[in-house]
């Protein structure tokens, strides 16, 4: 099932090679700190959206995202770090 905090993170071969199991388990760490009782994280195979980073779905904007890095992934599980703030 999904709800509004699930996050899906591609661990398909291509995303492997940008350290996608790591970044999961940094998004269900950084999720246990923040208190998401609710937050799943789902591992899928390729999403078809291969290079550039790990490819991230977040429910809630349902939008494909790529990271390079761990500690960009997990501003996805804070919502106002996502949202871009006008100068
Ligand atoms: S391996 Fe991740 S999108 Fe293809």
């Amino acid at each position: 099932m999904i709800n509004s905090r699930t996050v899906t993170i591609c661990t398909g071969a291509g995303c492997k090679g940008w350290n996608a199991e790591r970044i999961a388990q940094g998004l269900r760490e950084a999720g246990a700190d923040l208190g998401l009782d609710e937050l799943e994280i789902r591992s899928v195979p390729c999403m078809k959206r291969c290079g550039g980073g790990v490819s991230i779905q977040v429910s809630a904007c349902n939008s494909l995202l790529k990271f390079k890095r761990e500690e960009e992934a997990v501003n996805v599980l804070i919502p106002e770090k996502m949202i871009p703030v006008p100068a």
